[in-house]
């Protein structure tokens, strides 16, 4: 099943002629509490079709599931579908009926990831949408994946909150499509502006930005209606974390560890709402590099993402947490077994391409909502680069050089907004002569971007939300 769902990096938002959008829009709070999941006959493997199924589990539960679950916990019915009750608690405790513990978090405002007693729990939480009017129902999940921890007996699922919550209506901005469909025009007096308000970083004009018209600029940047702000607060570090945080160095960079680069290619996404793809495979690769010191360098296909995961949503956009997961389910192959073209194709991998997975995948500070500057240090030191998104407001996209930070400046044509744009993180550092810290950040927009594909943004102080939603995930290298 494709949904049309919000997400990092994409997502067009506009009524006509396109899909993607932003659809579900649940909180935290929202999450907590006691639900029941409906589980469909299990025993399946990796090819189980949840949207066949869904419409089957979906009917069930919404006649016979809130009495049963009331009276039995766990049931197992004629049909072989079978409930079981699950309750969410503050920050990451999942508890069930038999008393076992295990763990959870919420997937920024799309979904959730349970994982409890040897089983992995997914689903994204039900929206509908009807013109520009966009409800969620955060207390319900579209059907969802079940499998256990070892990636056997899949089965498919639906959940329910016992305590309901109220359908959330939010309305899409409407953007006329014939002004999105207009070439993007560089803007000199808007580069002028951002270069006098600051001297932190440079803008110039891309002349690659007038090949796009706006939304497939704003695609390659994300969509206005996914806004990270939306995560819990981050948790304040432990004492122990902060003192091995202070003896990191001041400097680190991937790019050079001691004359060693462990950093693949910078790409180019071109005008697909794919960042998501590119950031996680570009994690994957650099990763394996550094486990196997540079003996192994896969380039992985980003384009088995975009076409074949039921995790995401193609050039509309997907969160690099799913990524992590859908390589742990499915395995992603190499770029020469399904090269990038930038659009929406079949899913069509041949037989013979050898897959790479994933053993595991997690937000750092371990749960969306536990990030912060130190837990991102300490996990880019310790075990390699990782995906990270942050909201791309106008001015980035003219960023050549220095330390970005939002100069608050935006183009009064230019309907880009708050959008969110997954990219990967390389290394920090710390300017000499003004003190100011910074992340490096390697982009998907290709090499003649920002600083031969990179860029640098303010560190230690959650700029653009990009210490918000940080992602690792580990690569199994070949042997
Ligand atoms: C799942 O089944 C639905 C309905 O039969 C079909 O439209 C869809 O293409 C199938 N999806 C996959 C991934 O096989
Ligand atoms: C999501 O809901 C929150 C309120 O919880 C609201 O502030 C925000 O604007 C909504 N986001 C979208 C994309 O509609
Ligand atoms: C890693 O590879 C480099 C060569 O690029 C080599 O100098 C170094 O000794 C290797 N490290 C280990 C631990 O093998």
């Amino acid at each position: 099943m494709r949904l049309s769902a919000v997400l990092v990096c994409v997502c067009l938002l506009w009524a006509e002629g396109s899909r993607g959008d932003t659809p579900a829009n649940c909180t935290y709070e929202e999450l907590l509490g006691t639900w029941v999941f409906q589980v469909s006959r299990g025993g399946h493997d990796r090819t189980v079709n949840c949207s066949t199924q869904g419409k089957h589990i979906q009917a069930a539960l919404n006649t016979a599931l809130y009495f049963r679950a009331q009276v039995l916990d766990r049931s197992m019915d004629a049909t072989g579908e079978s409930t079981v009750t699950v309750n969410l608690e503050k920050l990451s405790v999942a508890t069930d009926e038999l008393g076992n513990t295990g763990f959870f978090t919420i997937i920024y405002n799309q979904g959730f990831e349970v994982v409890i007693n040897g089983y992995k729990w997914f689903a994204f939480f039900k929206y509908s949408e009807e013109g520009s009017t966009v409800t969620s129902y955060c207390d319900q999940t579209l059907p969802g994946w079940v499998h256990d921890v070892l990636g056997n007996n899949w089965a498919c699922f639906v959940a329910k909150k016992v305590k309901p919550v109220p359908p959330r209506v939010d309305y899409k901005p409407l953007f006329s499509s014939r002004l999105l469909q207009k070439p993007y025009k560089n803007n000199m007096d808007f580069i002028d502006s951002i270069n006098s308000v600051q001297s932190s970083w440079k803008a110039v004009s891309y002349s690659e930005h007038e090949t796009f018209t706006l939304q497939e600029l704003h695609r390659r940047a994300g969509g206005p209606a996914s806004r990270i702000p939306l995560r819990v607060r981050p948790m304040p570090v432990s004492a122990e974390v902060a003192k091995i945080a202070a003896a990191l160095p001041e400097h680190f960079d991937w790019r050079n560890v001691d004359g060693v680069n462990f950093i693949s290619p910078v790409r180019n996404q071109a005008s697909c709402g794919s960042c998501y793809a590119f950031a996680s495979m570009g994690m994957l690769e650099a990763r394996i590099r550094v486990l196997t010191n540079n003996s192994e360098t896969p380039v992985f296909s980003p384009q088995q993402v975009v076409s074949c995961s039921q995790y995401s949503q193609g050039c509309d956009g997907g969160f690099p947490y799913l990524i992590g997961k859908y390589a742990q389910d499915f395995g992603i192959v190499d770029e020469s077994c399904f090269p990038y073209v930038a659009k929406d194709t079949p899913c069509g991998i041949p037989k013979n391409c050898v897959r790479a997975y994933t053993a595991e995948y997690s937000y750092v500070g371990g749960f969306y909502g536990g990030c912060s500057e130190m837990a991102m240090m300490l996990e880019l030191v310790k075990n390699g680069p990782m995906g990270v998104a942050f909201e791309v407001y106008a001015d980035f996209m003219n960023y050549k050089e220095g330390i970005y930070h939002h100069t608050g400046l935006s183009e009064r044509f230019n309907p880009f907004e708050l959008t969110n744009h997954a990219v990967l993180l390389v290394g920090y550092g710390r300017c000499h002569k003004t003190g100011q810290k910074y992340w490096i950040v390697k982009n998907s927009w290709g090499t003649s971007w920002g600083e031969d594909g990179y860029f640098r943004i303010r560190r230690g102080s959650d700029e653009c939300a990009i210490e918000s939603i940080a992602v690792a995930a580990k690569p199994i290298p070949k042997l």
